[in-house]
């Protein structure tokens, strides 16, 4: 008997892509899916052409209880695939040399490789082919890119191959595919993610403080995220009216609660050596007021009409810039205007690795609803499409884990 996974590894409920290339073992992709839909993924199927030479639809379709997508006119489930976001893992079962090759290039003659080139998710590939192919430097050279790009090998093994020689490049068993998914469930594994969340309260008197809107949704939305992938968390969270440290998938999180920006700046260093990336989603208030004066304030008291402000310091751009700066840093820009250009500027000047920008209005940003962030970085910039805040934080979960993968394969 095999043990009970624990939700981090688990496939149940995850979405995932299972593309099928040509190779001798696409017949074994069969049992590949039989595995995953036994432990409740939802699963999508793609057959190159040749894979149809191979192994025919149709058993694909019983065993997935969907259409498979097999070319072009296969419209529908094509575009719930690319809306990148509904899918969860790309699992590349078995990859041909040809196909690698393909994927390295960024080449995209059929509806697989064009839905794996809107997907910035998490991919892995499961090589089978003749060992000589495999050790070719043409497919070793292609391997090399995907690897830098973050991409996932599982296998190939050594053993027995169809040509009835033996080597390298047989497709690793399906169950052992599984079990590694598992592992790979937890993407974020080892990674301390330091999150500032909330606003902060700035206090005028005793009784009035100078706040923001902001309810920490965001912050919390991608540390749930990142627990549920295997990341050690810890928020440093304003005010927000509550402790949401017992709700469903957050009971993981260890919070540092704190009122003002002075406060959240001193929490945020303590952690700061610990943390091996730095997400800033707290509304620090730019402004405190310069004294906060001991009694309260009287309406009719000299200069009661005005509050002296002085400038909060930049978290951020003090972490950014700081000798203790983990590896990958990301900040936030709501804006009302120029979303984009305001970000660049954000990312440059606070010396973040990334910024998630959007646009907040009277129904958008703050709180719950539908929004859209773009993921700007110094090469890339990309749209989420309209999400909802956990989609969003999935959306940027996703990218944080692609960095991290990305900087460890460097
Ligand atoms: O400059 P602006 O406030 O728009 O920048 C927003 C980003 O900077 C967010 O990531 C926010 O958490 C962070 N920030 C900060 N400390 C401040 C102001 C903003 O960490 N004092």
């Amino acid at each position: 008997m095999e043990p009970l996974r624990d939700e981090v590894h688990s496939v149940k409920g995850r979405r995932i892509v299972l593309g099928v290339t040509g190779s001798i073992a696409a017949y074994k992709s069969v049992e590949l899916l039989r595995l995953l839909r036994s432990e409740g993924a939802e699963v999508q199927v793609f057959l190159t052409r040749t894979a149809q030479s191979f192994v025919g639809p149709a058993t694909f379709e019983a065993l997935s209880a969907r259409p498979v997508v097999k070319d072009w006119s296969d419209q529908t489930e094509i575009a719930h695939v690319e809306a990148g976001h509904r899918t969860d893992l790309f699992l590349i079962a078995p990859a041909s040399a040809h196909f690698l090759a393909q994927m390295a290039h960024g080449l995209a003659p059929d509806p697989l490789s064009a839905a794996l080139l809107s997907f910035q998710g998490q991919v892995v590939v499961v090589p089978a082919m003749e060992s000589r192919m495999w050790t070719h430097p043409a497919t070793q050279a292609n391997v090399e890119r995907l690897r830098a790009r973050g991409v996932q090998l599982l296998g190939p093994e050594r053993g027995a191959l169809a040509s009835g020689r033996s080597g390298q490049g047989r497709f690793m068993e399906p169950e052992h595919i599984v079990a590694a998914l598992r592992f790979d469930g937890g993407d974020l594994e080892g990674e301390h993610i330091l999150i500032t969340a909330g606003p902060t309260r700035e206090p005028i008197d005793p009784v009035r403080v100078l706040s923001s809107r902001s309810t920490g949704t965001m912050g919390l939305a991608i540390a749930r995220e990142a627990l549920a992938r295997g990341a050690e968390v810890r928020m440093v969270l304003g005010p927000i009216g509550r402790d949401p440290g017992t709700e469903p998938g957050l009971e993981r999180l260890s919070i540092h609660h704190v009122e003002s920006a002075l406060d959240m700046q001193a929490a945020v260093h303590a952690h700061l050596e610990e943390a091996s990336v730095f997400v800033a989603a707290a509304a620090v208030s730019d402004f405190r007021p310069a004294q906060a004066r001991g009694q309260k304030l009287k309406k009719d008291a000299p200069g009661a009409d005005r509050i002296e402000l002085v400038l909060n310091p930049d978290i951020l751009a003090d972490v950014g810039r700081s000798p203790a700066r983990p590896g990958l840093v990301i900040g936030f820009a709501a804006e009302t205007v120029d979303v984009l250009a305001g970000a660049r500027q954000k990312r440059t000047r606070k010396g973040a690795d990334a910024i998630v920008a959007n646009r907040v209005g009277l129904s958008q940003g703050f709180g719950e609803g539908q929004t859209e962030v773009h993921w700007v970085e110094a090469e890339t910039e990309e749209p989420s499409g309209p999400v909802d805040k956990a989609e969003a934080a999935r959306f940027v979960v996703d990218r944080i884990s692609r960095s991290v993968r990305r900087a460890k394969n460097e």
